[in-house]
C-alpha cells in the first residue's frame, strides 16, 4: 500500500513540515510507504481555462498545460490514499495547493463516477498560523474538493499554534489508522 502526502508550504521547517512529516511517520509505523510531494518544489502553474473555458480535461480527462502536473496527476491515480497538507492563506489553501488540486479536479471529477480518485481516502489538514482563522473555510475547499473528484472523507484536521502538541501526534494516529481501515476494507462502505 502507498499513500501520498501532498504539502504545500514554501517553508521546509515549518507547521505544513511537521504535519506532512507527523502524516509520513503515522504510514511508516503501520509497515506502509509514503512519499511526499512538495508542491512549492515543482513547476505546476494555474488551469488556463483553455478554450471556451474547457480543455482536454473535459473529455481527455488529460491537462494540455505541460509542467510537472502531469506526472505528480499519475501519482495521485496510483497510490491507495491521499493526505492534503496545506498551510491557511486567506481562508484558504495555499497558491501552490490551489494550482494543483484545480486541475487535478477538472480530470478527474468530469469522470464522474470513473475518477481515479473515487472512494480513495483523503486525509485534510489546515495549518494555520497566529489568529486561527480560516482555518474552517479553507477545509471546508478542500472538503468540497473531495466530494467533485468522489474521493473519501477520512479525517479534516485543523492545526494551529496552540494545538501543535497535540494536533501533530492526532495527524500521526489518523494516518496510522487510515492505513488500518484500507487494509480492513472497512472505507468502501
Ligand atoms: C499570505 C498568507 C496568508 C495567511 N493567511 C492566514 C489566515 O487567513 N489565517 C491564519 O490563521 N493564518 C494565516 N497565515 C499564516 C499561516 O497560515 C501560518 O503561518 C502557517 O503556519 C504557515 O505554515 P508554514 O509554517 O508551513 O509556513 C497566512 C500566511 C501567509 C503567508
Amino acid at each position: 500500500m502507498k499513500v501520498l502526502v501532498i504539502s504545500a508550504s514554501p517553508n521546509i521547517d515549518g507547521l505544513t513540515a511537521a504535519c506532512a512529516a507527523s502524516a509520513l511517520e503515522g504510514v511508516h509505523l503501520s509497515g506502509e510507504i509514503a512519499e511526499e510531494a512538495r508542491l512549492n518544489d515543482l513547476d505546476i502553474g494555474n488551469c488556463q481555462a483553455c478554450g471556451n473555458g474547457w480543455g482536454t480535461c473535459y473529455n481527455d480527462h488529460l491537462c494540455q498545460v505541460e509542467d510537472d502536473f502531469q506526472a505528480l496527476h499519475a501519482r495521485c491515480l496510483a497510490v491507495d490514499a491521499l493526505i492534503l497538507v496545506t498551510p491557511v492563506y486567506w481562508g484558504e489553501v495555499a497558491e501552490a495547493a490551489k494550482a494543483f488540486l484545480d486541475r487535478l479536479r477538472r480530470c478527474e471529477a468530469t469522470r464522474r463516477a470513473e475518477s481515479g480518485l473515487k472512494g480513495k481516502p483523503v486525509i485534510a489538514i489546515a495549518a494555520a498560523g497566529g489568529s486561527g482563522n480560516g482555518s474552517i473555510t479553507c477545509l471546508a475547499s478542500m472538503e468540497r474538493w473531495i466530494e467533485h473528484v468522489q474521493a473519501r472523507k477520512f479525517d479534516f484536521i485543523a492545526i494551529n499554534r496552540w494545538t501543535r502538541p497535540v494536533k501533530i501526534e492526532l495527524i500521526r494516529q489518523s494516518a496510522q489508522l487510515m492505513v488500518q481501515v484500507i487494509k480492513e476494507g472497512t472505507h468502501a462502505g
